[in-house]
C-alpha cells in the first residue's frame, strides 16, 4: 500500500497494540503493528510517517526490558510513547525514570496544555486511564512536561523540536474518552499525515493488485457465509470477475436454514456461481462416538480438507485460492519477536493448511484489515445487511456448541433453541451490540415438570457476550425480561429441553465457545 503514509506501532508487549492501531485505521491512516526490535534501517526504508511506541509490561530497567533500535531517535520522524513508551523516551534522551512503589491504575483527571499540538482543541482537564508502576521523574533536556495527574507530575511530555511525545496514560482505550482525539492530533498536526485510508481506495488499490497477481487465472474462494470469506469472494469477483469460483461446504453443523439462506443470498446478491457441497453425512460419520473438544476440532478439520480437495479437483486447475485472513490472525502468526507468548487454547479450524497441501498459491486481500474495516469494505461492496451484521460463527459450527456427542437429532434440538435466541436478541435490538448470542446444548438432562407430567430432559445455556476483538469479552448484561422471553419460549417450543441457564461468565477465565 505504497501510496498510503504508513505509521508504525513498535509493540513492547502491551495489551493494547492492537487497540492503539484500531484507533490509528479509524481516524484514516494506514499503520502496521511491527516487533519492538524493527530497525531503524527498516523504518526508513518504508518511508514510516509516524511511530508509536506501545505500552509495555516491563520497567524499562529491567534486565530484559525490550529497547528500541537506539537509531531510532535519529530518524527524525516524529514519535509518540504511550505508557512504557514514554518512559523508553525518557531513558532514551537522557532523562530519568523512578520505579514506583505503588502501581497508579485507573481513571485520572489529568490537565493538559491545550496549547501543545497534541492536545489541539482538547479542554484543560480530561479523563484518561492509567496504569503503570514507574513514572517519568527527570524531562529529557529539550522536553517539557505538557500534562500532570495528582499523583504524576509528567504524566505528558513533549519536544516540538524533535517532534517526539510521550503519555503515561492509555489514550487508545475507552476509558480515554477524548483520547482518540489525541491519537487524530498526532497524525494530522504532529505527522502532518492526509487522512487517504479509505474503503473507496482500498477497493481500488486491492483490484488492481489481484488482477496483476492472477492475470488471466482462476481462484477458488471458500465461503462460509460469514462477512470475511463474502468480502474475499465480492472483492475478487469485482477484480476478476468469471476467474472466481466459490464453493460452500455443509459440513451440517449449521444454523436453521442456514446453508439454504447463505446460497440464495451470494448468488442474488453477486450473480457469483457458488458450487454448494452437501457433506454432513461424512461429518457425522466422522464425529460418531466423540467426545473430546479438540478431536472434535481436529477431525472436522481434517475432513474439510479432505471434502474440499475432493472437490476442488472436480474444478480442474484452479492455482489460486482466496482466503478470508484478517490482520489480527497475521499480528497473532507473524511478530516473531513479540515480547508475550500465546499459548494454544484451541485448535481453530480454517482452510489455513489447504495451499501447502495441495499447491495452491494463497491470496489474501484482507490480510491488512480490522474486522469493522472489513464489515465498511463488504457495505461498499453492495454486500447484504444481513451478512455483514451477522455475528461470528467458529467454523467448526453448532458441534462445538454441543457438549458430548455430535447427532443430527442434537444438532436439531440445537438449530431451534439457536433460532430462538437469536430472534429474540434481534426484536429486542440487541443483536449488533453483542460480539455474540447463542445456545449451547449441554450433555445432562434435569428433572422438570410439565402440566401434572415429570419430565427429564436437556438443558441449554445461552450465551451473550460483548467484546471488541475476542480477546476478552464480558457476558452481556441482558434485560431480565429478555432472558424470560427466551427462556419462555425455548422450554415451550422445543419439547425436548426443559430447562435454560445463563452463562455468566467472562474471558477470561473462560472462553467465548464452550469447547
Ligand atoms: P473463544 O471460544 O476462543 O473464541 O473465546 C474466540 C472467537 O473465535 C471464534 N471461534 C472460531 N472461529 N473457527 C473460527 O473461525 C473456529 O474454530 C473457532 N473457534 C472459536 C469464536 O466464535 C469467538 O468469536
Amino acid at each position: 500500500m505504497a501510496e498510503h503514509s504508513l505509521v508504525v506501532i513498535l509493540d513492547f508487549g502491551a495489551q493494547y497494540s492492537m487497540l492503539i492501531a484500531r484507533r490509528v485505521r479509524e481516524a484514516n491512516v494506514y499503520c502496521e503493528i511491527l516487533p519492538y526490535n524493527t530497525t531503524a534501517k527498516e523504518l526508513k526504508r518504508r518511508n514510516v510517517k509516524g511511530i508509536i511506541l506501545s505500552g509495555g509490561p516491563n520497567s524499562v530497567y529491567d534486565k530484559n526490558a525490550p529497547h528500541p533500535d537506539p537509531q531510532l531517535w535519529n530518524l527524525n520522524v516524529p514519535i509518540l510513547g504511550i505508557c512504557y513508551g514514554m518512559q523508553l523516551i525518557a531513558e532514551a534522551l537522557k532523562g530519568k525514570v523512578k520505579k514506583g512503589k505503588k502501581r497508579e491504575y485507573g481513571k485520572a483527571e489529568i490537565r493538559i496544555d491545550p496549547s501543545n499540538a497534541l492536545f489541539s482543541g482538547l479542554p484543560q482537564s480530561i479523563s484518561c486511564w492509567m496504569s503503570h508502576g514507574d513514572s517519568v521523574s527527570k524531562l529529557p533536556p529539550g522536553f517539557i512536561a505538557i500534562g500532570h495527574t495528582k499523583n504524576t507530575p509528567n504524566a505528558a511530555i513533549g519536544s516540538s523540536k524533535k517532534n517526539i511525545f510521550g503519555v503515561q496514560f492509555h489514550p487508545e482505550v475507552v476509558h480515554t474518552p477524548l483520547g482518540s482525539e489525541i491519537i487524530v492530533n498526532f497524525l494530522y498536526k504532529i505527522c502532518a499525515i492526509k487522512p487517504t485510508w479509505t474503503t473507496e481506495h482500498y477497493i481500488e488499490t486491492a483490484c488492481r493488485s489481484l488482477k496483476e497477481t492472477l492475470g488471466k487465472q482462476k481462484i477458488l474462494c471458500a465461503l462460509s457465509g460469514g462477512v470475511d470469506s463474502t468480502t474475499v469472494a465480492a472483492l475478487v469477483h469485482k477484480a476478476v470477475g468469471k476467474q472466481l469460483t466459490c464453493m460452500f461446504i455443509d459440513q451440517g453443523f449449521m444454523r436453521k436454514n442456514e446453508a439454504k439462506k447463505i446460497k440464495e443470498l451470494i448468488s442474488k446478491n453477486f450473480r457469483i456461481k457458488v458450487f454448494y457441497i452437501d457433506a454432513s453425512q461424512r461429518f457425522y460419520e466422522k464425529l460418531n462416538g466423540v467426545i473430546d473438544p479438540e478431536q472434535k476440532r481436529k477431525l472436522i478439520g481434517t475432513e474439510f480438507i479432505r471434502v474440499f480437495e475432493e472437490e476442488a479437483k472436480k474444478l480442474g486447475k484452479i492455482p489460486f485460492l482466496a482466503q478470508g485472513t484478517l490482520y489480527p490472525d497475521v499480528i497473532e502468526s507473524a511478530v516473531p519477536s513479540k515480547v508475550t507468548t500465546a499459548h494454544t487454547i484451541k485448535t481453530h479450524h480454517n482452510v489455513g493448511g489447504l495451499p501447502e497441501k495441495m499447491g495452491f498459491k494463497l491470496v489474501e486481500p484482507l490480510r491488512l484489515l480490522f474486522k469493522d474495516e472489513v464489515r465498511l469494505l463488504g457495505k461498499d461492496l453492495g454486500i447484504a445487511e444481513e451478512i455483514i451484521t451477522r455475528q461470528p460463527f467458529p467454523g467448526p459450527g453448532l458441534a462445538i456448541r454441543i457438549i458430548g456427542e455430535v447427532t443430527p437429532e442434537r444438532v436439531k434440538i440445537l438449530q431451534e433453541v439457536d433460532d430462538i435466541i437469536v430472534t429474540e436478541i434481534k426484536n429486542a435490538g440487541y443483536y449488533k451490540k453483542l460480539w455474540q448470542s447463542f445456545g449451547v446444548l449441554l450433555p445432562i438432562r434435569t428433572v422438570g415438570v410439565m402440566g401434572d407430567q415429570r419430565t427429564y430432559l436437556n438443558t441449554v445455556a445461552v450465551r451473550a457476550v460483548t467484546s471488541v476483538d475476542a480477546m476478552t469479552a464480558d457476558w452481556a448484561r441482558l434485560p431480565y425480561e429478555l432472558l424470560e422471553k427466551i427462556s419462555n419460549r425455548i422450554v415451550n417450543e422445543c419439547p425436548l429441553v426443559n430447562r435454560v441457564v445463563y452463562d455468566i461468565s467472562s474471558k477470561p477465565p473462560s472462553t467465548i465457545e464452550w469447547e
